[in-house]
């Protein structure tokens, strides 16, 4: 069966004043599609680096990934970024809207970047979605943390990706927000039929997903 990303040995070797070190080492694991997987372990395991391999916002040093049979550890910069406009959401710690656009303007822009139609239109049908249709014109600084995030998951689920990336979304949220954005996101990723790789330290959050992967040192240490 055809899967929706797979790795295959994937390492990550950073060089440090002439001394290679290794962050992750041989790491293979395949995501269906629709599958929604947790990524835990300790800090400073890899969890974070393995998103942004998976992401193409870092390069791999050996391996292959794979996605919808692409192999994008082999594309240009160019190939990489249009697959992950098109096809990758991704969501952070930080929320990392433009401060100087309003809500509506940081989820229509990632549409208009794609030269969509009726951007504002799918924008504000997004942000209707997510509980924030009084908050349209509101700059990042007017809106609370938990809003915030629902804005940075609209941006990255406008364009309907097939994978959502997500590193630690509730991370900087109190336990009310992390409820809401937790149901927000699997109740998005099960009407959208979209496949999740979520990096989280908070058990209830994993306890969500079909399988679990734990990283430890670099290596899978548990694939469940
Ligand atoms: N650009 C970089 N250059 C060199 N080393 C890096 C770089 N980015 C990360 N590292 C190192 O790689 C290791 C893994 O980092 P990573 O951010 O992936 O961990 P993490 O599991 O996400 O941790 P946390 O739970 O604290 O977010 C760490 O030892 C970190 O210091
Ligand atoms: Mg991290």
């Amino acid at each position: 069966m055809n899967k929706l990303l797979k790795l295959s040995n994937v390492s990550l070797n950073y060089t440090i004043d002439n001394n290679s070190i290794n962050i992750l080492k041989n790491i293979s694991f395949e995501v269906d599609y629709k599958e929604t997987i947790s990524i835990v372990g300790e800090s400073g395991s890899g969890k974070t680096s393995l998103i942004m391999l998976i992401g193409g916002l870092e390069k791999n040093s050996a391996g292959n990934i794979f996605f919808k049979d692409s192999e994008i550890s082999n594309m240009t910069e160019d190939e990489i970024s249009e697959i992950r406009r098109k096809n990758i959401g991704i969501v952070f710690q930080s929320f990392y809207l433009i401060p100087n656009y309003t809500a509506l303007e940081n989820v229509s822009l990632s549409l208009e970047i794609n030269k969509l139609d009726n951007a504002t239109k799918k924008a504000k049908e997004i942000l209707d979605r997510f509980g924030l249709s009084n908050r349209f014109n509101n700059l990042p600084s007017q809106l609370s943390g938990g809003e915030q995030q629902r804005v940075a998951i609209a941006r990255s689920v406008v364009m309907k990706p097939e994978l959502i990336l997500a590193d630690e979304p509730t991370g900087n949220l109190d336990s009310e927000n992390t409820e809401n954005i937790s149901s927000l996101l699997f109740n998005y990723i099960k009407d959208e039929n979209a496949s999740l790789i979520m990096v989280t330290h908070d058990n209830n959050l994993a306890n969500l997903t079909k399988r679990k992967i734990i990283i430890k040192d670099g290596v899978i240490s548990e694939n469940q």
